[in-house]
């Protein structure tokens, strides 16, 4: 069962049927409701009297949140009183996503290099602290949760940060990381019994614009993952083996995401998130062999044992964005969406709503993000590039240079 919305949501109920999972999808937000329910049965949580008896009813093994949310919802207790395992780390574990100083104070105990950080409660304090350090940081959220009044705001100069901490909401206050540059990428992995499983390196393009021009937006404009088992970029090494300690302790088991800027010679972690990302999960999933069955493993807490189906080492997802996107205040109203020959690859269709005989609408900001794999990153990129230009949608755009920079990890 998957716990979310939209093309995520499709994506692994897709994915995971079609290796032989019986699948459902409960609903946790009130948007994008349409496209899990073209991959299974899909049930309210909003008018869903208990997650619990859902679960026992349906005799569900395995959970899979979308994001962290879940751990704050008031059934979070009885999900993991229930017979399901989740997909996630749970308890203290989850902090190493869920509070952003925390994750500091980790890299900190186990020699892991972190950019300065501060976190201050008002826009004096935050202005004092920028004036004492005149240097350029980047606007977050002390504590991640999608419904946060801050959005990561990136700034590049010390001027930017000054200007944009004129501008922010204090209400939870604000965590101001050093700005360390581009030259950015990822790194997904499995975590049980205090050992890390690689899988992929990956890449995130989160500018709005072609060229990495623009504001970085609420979600990427494409992605890339490469199977990565034995680490080859060096990621894991420097930013997820050193807190194997803390993973033993905290007997984290499930997903977890290190993002790295290389700067000065060496990765430095600017963010770890205990999922295996919106854009990357989908990918991931259909590069695995058996992946309901390493899925189940990790669960009950056995070496996952992960193994790539050849031909598919590498995913590219690219994003149908639609009118006002990256600018969500800006709306337009819900228009279709058509088809221009037949697709040959996933499409995973997000803010969209099933309109009269059999159409589609489009009905938000992201309508749909379009994945292929391949055996290398321009096989991938080639069949992902042709399918997106079948979509037609009135004021949709996509990145058409998806792949061409930010790879190999280290690069602008
Ligand atoms: N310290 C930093 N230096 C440079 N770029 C950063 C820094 N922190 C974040 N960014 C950019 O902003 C993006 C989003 O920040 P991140 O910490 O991942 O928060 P979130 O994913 O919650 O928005 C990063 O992927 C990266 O592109
Ligand atoms: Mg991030």
């Amino acid at each position: 069962m998957v716990l979310g919305v939209g093309g995520f949501a499709q994506a692994v109920m897709q994915i995971l049927s079609d290796d032989g999972a019986e699948v459902s999808c409960a609903l946790t937000r009130d948007y994008a409701h349409d496209a899990p329910a073209f991959a299974g049965p899909t049930h309210d949580l909003a008018s869903t009297e208990s997650l619990a008896d859902l679960i026992e009813r349906q005799s569900v093994d395995l959970v899979v949140p979308m994001s962290i949310d879940w751990a704050k919802a008031p059934w979070a207790g009885s999900l993991l009183g229930s017979r399901a395992a989740v997909f996630s780390p749970t308890g203290e574990a989850m902090r190493i996503e869920r509070d952003r100083d925390f994750a500091r104070q980790l890299c900190q105990r186990y020699g892991v290099p972190f950019p300065a950080a501060h976190v201050a409660h008002t826009r004096l304090a935050a202005l004092e602290f920028l004036d004492c350090n005149p240097r350029a940081f980047v606007i977050k959220n002390p504590l991640c949760s999608p419904n946060s009044p801050v959005h990561t705001i990136v700034c590049e100069t010390h001027g930017d940060s000054r200007a944009w901490l004129e501008r922010v909401n204090y209400d939870e206050g604000v965590f101001l990381q050093e700005y360390l540059g581009r030259r950015e990428a990822g790194h997904i992995a499995l975590v049980a019994n205090g050992e890390v499983y690689s899988l992929v390196t990956n890449q995130e393009y989160k500018r709005a614009h072609a060229g990495n021009m623009g504001i970085v937006a609420g979600g990427p404009l494409g992605g890339l993952a490469q199977a990565d088992p034995a680490d080859r970029y060096g990621l894991a090494k420097a930013l997820l083996h050193p807190l194997k300690p803390w993973f033993a302790e905290t007997g984290y088991t499930g997903p977890i995401q290190a993002t790295g800027i290389f700067c000065d010679g060496q990765w430095h972690a600017i963010e770890y998130n205990i999922r295996l990302g919106i854009t990357a999960t989908p990918m991931i999933l259909r590069m695995l062999e058996h992946p309901v069955a390493l899925l189940m493993r990790l669960a009950s807490g056995e070496p996952p044992g992960v193994r790539f189906r050849t031909g598919r080492e590498f995913g590219a997802s690219m994003t149908l964005a639609g009118y006002g996107y990256p600018f969500v205040q800006l709306e337009g109203p819900t228009v279709p969406v058509t088809l221009d020959g037949k697709l040959t690859c996933d499409v995973w269709w997000n803010e969209v709503a099933s309109g009269d005989g059999g159409s589609l609408l489009a009905t938000g900001h992201r309508v749909a993000d379009v994945v292929a794999v391949g055996s290398d990153r321009s096989a991938a990129l080639a069949v992902a590039n042709e399918n997106i230009r079948k979509i037609r949608c009135l004021g949709s755009y996509f990145r058409p240079d998806i792949g061409e920079s930010l790879w190999p990890p280290g690069n602008e």
